[in-house]
């Protein structure tokens, strides 16, 4: 099983929605995923009960019941979407938990020092220092070529972080999540443009995987 945190403690940052997106784009490729949804406000389990029959199919954990769900279903991909305000013993142990972190960071919602708190936070961790757990950022409702994005990429330079994708602003993330779907459940000819802002994401995954199967994490 590999784990992928999605986690910034700044409100509306993303995290639900590239949780969400992730763990269907995985199932679409006919991988066994979990979320666990550790936000009390349960948007992702929400987002799941309202997921139609039909499409690839997504298990959803709550705290209590994911270690039972991840026994029984034995997940391929555990997909953590964490809440806001997370710092501290609860962000240790979902690092812990984690193989690797995305940290979605909207230009819209950006705070400069908030964003940079949570990144030396993360750095102190002791996985993330022991370069046991890869970081990365995810820019959200942001257009790679604007300028908002290369602030955000100049602001990110100095702390050796990757930037792997700019997610755009795009409705269709907002109109896919009210009927419990993502993008990659839309048809190829509404939602293609917005696809392309996922490979390098997957790649970068893939790359992870790939060398946690060489090495073991934990
Ligand atoms: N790429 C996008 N394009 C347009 N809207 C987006 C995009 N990503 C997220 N949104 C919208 O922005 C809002 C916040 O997104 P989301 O719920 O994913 O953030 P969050 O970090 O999980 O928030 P919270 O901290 O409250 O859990 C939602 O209304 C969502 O639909
Ligand atoms: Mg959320």
């Amino acid at each position: 099983m590999f784990t992928v945190l999605v986690a910034n403690p700044k409100g509306g940052a993303g995290k639900t929605t590239i949780a969400t997106s992730l763990a269907a784009y995985l199932a679409g490729k006919r991988q066994r995923v979990v979320i666990l949804d550790r936000d009390r406000q349960r948007s992702a389990a929400r987002w799941l009960a309202r997921r139609p029959r039909g499409f690839p199919e997504v298990r959803g954990a709550l705290p209590d019941t994911d270690a039972k769900i991840i026994r029984d279903y034995a997940p391929q991909w555990l997909v953590i979407d964490a809440p806001a305000g997370i710092h501290g013993a609860e962000l240790a142990e979902l690092v812990k938990a984690a193989d690797a972190v995305l940290v979605p960071v909207s230009t819209s919602t950006f705070d400069f020092e908030a964003t940079a708190d949570f990144l030396s936070e993360l750095a102190t961790l002791k996985p993330v220092k022991d370069g046991k757990r890869a970081v990365a950022i995810v820019g959200s409702k942001v257009d790679g070529r604007t300028v908002a994005a290369s602030d955000l990429d100049e602001f990110l330079s100095p702390l050796s972080l990757d930037v792997i994708s700019h997610v755009r602003d795009s409705q269709l993330y907002v109109h896919a999540a009210r009927d419990g779907l993502s993008i990659f459940d839309l048809p190829r000819s509404r939602a293609e443009e917005a696809w392309s802002d996922w490979p390098p994401i997957f790649h970068w995954l893939q790359q992870r995987v790939a060398a946690k199967a060489a090495h073991g994490h934990h």
